[in-house]
């Protein structure tokens, strides 16, 4: 194949994972989004291997991994999604590691020396860069998986010096990097390779089971970088785009969910958060009293407004009680009542969860609505349906200087005429802080799991 040609199919590959990318940002284009990027990488893929002579080898192992990888994401569910998403991630760190030992083992293979010469240093760097970081990208997604899957706990894990031991091995990685560049040999190298590997270990086990998804999208931007690493060490344009493409795309999307919670990425990598070891009670230790009701009591109230909202939450997910909700929709709509779905960019434990769990069960894309257009409507609205949600509702965020998520946006649900929260009990939410929305006037808390409460609503609907 031309040199042309070959830059011109990578070339078009590199702007359909800019399509996919845009594809990507709505519900609405997704679809079209990931078949642009499955065309873009078909591309990518033909075309590199028209440039490679052990073509067998490599359909070979591209027949195993693509089998291997169509049954695993056929049978994930779709909660299991991040855990999955984990698992690629460690795959894209040990690609990144093999390949930059490969290219070392026999750097005229890969056209970086010359026979007899020594690794050029500026190979030596993108060597020792791809290295680490994809050996922290390895283990640490190996850790941020077993977290997700409950095979290892949740809890952050601490321990006195921890940072400054990351710290030292931090340094020493570094120095045998140094010693690497400096004269290239096999031992500086594999010590490197090792540190990075307890490296990834160690920054990740601090950090609570409810930060992953933070974790994960940082992973990811990694993987990405370590990727466009190899590809300047490879020579290949395709492998620098693509991972630089995933590796801001990553860090934008890092940034976007640290805001959307009002952390500080720093505070979220440092770890210690969100092990469900918090929980405020009323900081002035009054009493305070709430109104419950029951599914029915929510039923007759929402068959009787004009418009009803429903905000899911995390609590939604746990539950599995997306179909329920729906079904419950599709009633309050046939006695024309309006029905719409408020989405807070956080809610649940991954980025996209509650778009995810309501497309599963086909709630119709016109009726879910973002945070910034749903605000200005609450006012408006006769009942406000809050099931399994709960910090991204809190109005303390607007109005108590002194809360640990003042200043964090919120769905303002306590502007609507009658609140309806579902929940099991008056426990805090991931945040672990009191909400002030259930002690309300307006405001009827129904106990139970959230499917069962939609269940009854809907026999009391009918
Ligand atoms: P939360 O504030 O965690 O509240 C969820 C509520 O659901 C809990 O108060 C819980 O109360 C209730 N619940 C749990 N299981 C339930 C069930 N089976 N039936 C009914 N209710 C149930 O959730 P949220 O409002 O969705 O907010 C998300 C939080 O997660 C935010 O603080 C956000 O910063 C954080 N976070 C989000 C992400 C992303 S990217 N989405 C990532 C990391 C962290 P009971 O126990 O009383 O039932």
């Amino acid at each position: 194949m031309s040199a042309n040609f070959v830059y011109l199919a990578y070339l078009v590959a590199a702007v359909l994972f800019i399509l996919t990318l845009k594809g990507l940002s709505s519900p609405m284009t997704s679809r079209r989004g990931n078949m642009f990027g499955m065309i873009g990488m078909a591309i990518a893929v033909l075309t590199t291997l028209s440039l490679t002579h052990n073509v067998g080898l490599i359909v070979l192992a591209i027949m195993v991994g693509g089998t291997v990888g169509s049954v695993v994401a056929r049978r994930v569910e779709m909660t299991q999604m991040p855990e999955m998403v984990a698992a690629m991630h460690s795959l894209v760190g040990l690609a990144a590691v093999l390949v930059a030992m490969a290219a070392f083992n026999n750097p005229v293979a890969y056209g970086i020396a010359l026979p007899g010469e020594m690794l050029h240093s500026s190979n030596r760097i993108e060597l020792f860069i791809g290295t680490f970081v994809g050996a922290i990208t390895f283990t640490g997604s190996i850790i941020a998986f077993l977290k997700l899957s409950a095979r290892l706990s949740g809890k952050p894990l601490r321990f006195a010096g921890q940072h400054w031991l990351n710290l030292g091995l931090g340094i020493s990685m570094l120095g045998f990097g140094i010693a690497f560049f400096l004269s290239p040999s096999w031992t500086p190298f594999l010590i490197m390779t090792a540190i990075a590997l307890l490296l990834g270990v160690l920054l990740i086990m601090p950090i609570g089971g409810a930060d992953m998804p933070v974790v994960i999208s940082m992973l990811n931007s990694y993987s990405g970088w370590a990727a466009a690493g190899i590809g300047f060490t490879l020579n290949n344009n395709m492998l620098i785009i693509a991972g630089s493409l995933v590796g801001s795309s990553g860090a934008i999307l890092s940034y976007i969910m640290c805001r959307a919670m009002n952390r500080a990425f720093l505070n979220v990598i440092l770890g210690g958060f969100g092990g469900g070891e918090a929980a405020a009670a009323s900081d002035d230790g009054v009493q305070k009293t709430y109104r419950s009701g029951s599914a029915d009591d929510a039923a007759f109230l929402m068959g009787n407004a004009d418009s009803v909202i429903i905000v899911p939450g995390y609590g939604l997910a746990v539950a599995r009680a997306q179909h329920a909700i729906k079904e419950m929709s599709n009633a309050l709509t046939s006695k024309g009542v309006k029905v719409r779905y408020a989405i807070h960019p956080v809610a649940g434990r991954m980025p996209g969860h509650m778009n995810v769990l309501l497309a599963e069960a086909e709630v119709p894309y016109e009726q879910v609505v973002e945070m910034d257009e749903i605000n200005n409507e609450f006012a408006d609205t006769d009942v406000v349906l809050v099931i399994g949600a709960n910090d991204v509702v809190n109005p303390a965020a607007k109005n108590d200087k002194s809360s640990p998520i003042y200043g964090m946006p919120i769905l303002e649900v306590h502007k609507a005429r009658t609140v309806l929260v579902v929940k099991r009990s008056m426990a805090t939410g991931y945040a672990g802080l009191d909400n002030d929305l259930f002690y309300m006037d307006k405001t009827m808390m129904v106990f139970g799991d959230a499917k069962k409460v939609v269940e009854d609503v809907i026999k009391a609907l009918a």
